[in-house]
């Protein structure tokens, strides 16, 4: 196994899109950031010096983080942000897991121009189990606004309304052909003619669950979060943000052009959405283009799902198994049960209505589990109060089941939408096996919630729409061969169920990956204790780890 040493800087960039230039932060002038490339086994090291003038900090999205918790990254979860001027080295190692990854900031919206991809390949002799592709290429999905997006969040937290919708989405940081000013920097994909290829899609977007496809060509989809899936084909696939999906793509066509696409999934009805369309351009290479003015000629555009096509999604979600039977935890020790969703809170008395409750009818919008509304600490991280036991920084009573039992994805009373805020945790003890039902709800609006969680990958062993039946519903689970994932998307008005084990030490944030709704408060984190002796203990914190 390898160490790999990487240096970010994160500092102020100016780039042009869409007909203008915009100071944006990136890591190292680069727009997405830096590909990590390592394989499994390995060890990255990563030092992190932030130059811009927001507070920062890097979250390896999908990485285990086995005893090393205090890399994971999330502020005030696992350190303090490293302030403007600071710098902070994250090191940790690859351990089982293969596939396509990726890392972003995780401070307030930081991300929406701070990430990269991480990919992941079998160790040094090991292979694919799957035909090895000539090519391979990282597709980050993102979404590009004109305004400075922490600007955008700052001013939807002080209003209380939903934030701006992104102007744009983006391939790679690119909008591409479909935008003004954009033509001439359309990113080009090479595949080809002949050879399997592929692709590892990534949805790195703030706020948008994204679909996307490839002209004339079939999809197959291998991989998910780094782990394997039984292959299986399709023209279109669905990706929350936070999730990956590694797709085949095989040259079998007249090498012409083909647009890579990519637009809303918008499952809240009435919900505003950005409903532009961002393209890339699949070039075959290695034959020549038989038309006279192939490269000038017009790219074949695909054919997308409706912005609302809830059933294409769920036909997707439910195709993913894992390559073979796996171990699914069958004994239950912790069996929860968490609402997640949206509301709107009152306007406190003290609030001007007009100018910081612009939310539906004079409220502000806010998001829960299990109608607690999460809030971060400000002075401290929540794992360094959990290891050196600092008290009032956290309770641990989040409620294993939720405060009142309701139809929770029909028309619920208003009582119903105040969530309480505060820092709440849950304990789990070292190798309990856990089993999360979350259930979406329809306070305020339905909508699908991609819920990820820290420091694990869990097995997706059912979901469906409507309440969870505890009854009826067990026998829809899959313990043979669910997919492995880090982020779950829970179905619209449904439900889904996950199982893990908690044999990774340390405070572990789950949170809905539509950025929007952290701020609101749709997060938890749960705080798994050390096992007994040393392997099974999370590792000291390093000595530069940042404090507040
Ligand atoms: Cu991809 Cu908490 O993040």
């Amino acid at each position: 196994a390898k160490t790999h040493q990487h240096e970010f800087v994160i500092q102020t960039t100016p780039v042009k899109r869409l007909c203008k230039t915009h100071n944006i932060i990136t890591v190292n002038g680069q727009y997405p950031g830096p590909t990590l490339e390592v394989n499994n086994g390995d060890t990255l090291i990563v030092k992190v010096t932030n130059k811009a003038r927001y507070n920062a900090t890097i979250h390896w999205h999908g990485i285990r983080q086995m005893r090393t918790g205090w890399a994971d990254g999330p502020e005030f979860v696992t350190q303090c942000p490293i302030r403007p001027g600071g710098s902070y080295t994250y090191r940790f190692t690859i351990q089982g897991q293969e596939g396509t990854l990726w890392w972003h900031a995780h401070s307030s919206w930081l991300r929406a121009t701070v990430y990269g991809a991480l990919i992941i390949r079998p160790k040094e002799g090991d292979s694919y189990p799957f035909t090895k592709p000539k090519r391979e290429t990282p597709l980050l999905l993102g979404e590009w606004w004109n305004a400075n997006p922490m600007d955008v969040v700052r001013e939807a937290t002080r209003t209380g309304a939903s934030p701006n919708v992104s102007d744009a989405y983006t391939i790679n940081g690119q909008p591409g052909d479909l935008y003004n000013c954009s033509s001439k920097d359309t990113v080009i994909v090479p595949i080809d003619s002949g050879e399997t290829n592929l692709l590892r899609v990534i949805n790195s977007a703030l706020n948008q669950e994204l679909f996307f496809t490839v002209a004339n060509h079939k999809l197959t989809v291998v991989g998910a979060d780094a782990s394997y899936t039984k292959p299986f084909t399709t023209t279109v696939i669905m990706l929350g943000p936070g999730q990956t999906t590694d797709v085949l793509i095989s040259g079998d066509q007249p090498p012409a052009r083909y647009y890579a696409a990519a637009r809303a999934y918008a499952s809240a009805p009435g919900a505003p959405f950005d409903n532009t369309t961002t393209t890339a351009i699949l070039e075959y290479k290695s034959a020549p283009c038989a038309a006279k003015n192939c490269a000038s000629s017009k790219p074949v555009m695909p054919s997308l799902p409706a912005f609302n096509d809830t059933p294409t999604v769920t036909a997707f979600s439910k195709s993913f198994r894992s390559p073979r039977k796996v171990e699914v935890p069958t004994v239950i020790d912790e069996n929860l049960f968490f609402t997640v969703g949206l509301g709107l809170n009152k306007c406190p008395k003290h609030f001007n209505k007009a100018r910081r409750c612009q939310g539906p009818n004079g409220t502000r919008f806010t998001a829960s589990m299990n109608n607690e509304s999460f809030v971060l600490p400000s002075n401290i991280s929540i794992l360094q109060a959990y290891e050196q036991g600092i008290p009032g920084v956290f309770t641990t009573d989040f409620p294993a089941n939720p405060p009142r039992k309701f139809d929770y994805t029909g028309n619920v009373s208003r009582s119903l939408w105040q969530p309480v805020p505060g820092t709440k945790g849950y304990k789990l003890k070292y190798g309990s096996r856990v089993q999360v039902v979350l259930q979406g709800t329809n306070i305020f609006t339905p909508e699908n919630h991609p819920i990820h969680l820290h420091g694990y990958d869990f097995y997706i062993i059912a979901e469906g729409f409507g309440n969870f039946n505890p009854k009826t519903d067990t026998a829809k689970f899959n313990l043979v061969d669910p997919p492995l994932r880090n982020t779950a998307a829970v179905p619209v008005n449904g439900w889904a169920v996950i199982r893990f084990v908690a044999d990774n030490p340390g405070a572990w944030l789950m949170h809905c990956h539509l950025d929007v709704h952290i701020g609101w408060g749709l997060a938890m984190v749960f705080l798994v204790d050390n096992g007994v002796g040393e392997l099974q203990s999370i590792e000291p914190p390093p000595v530069d780890l940042p404090l507040c």
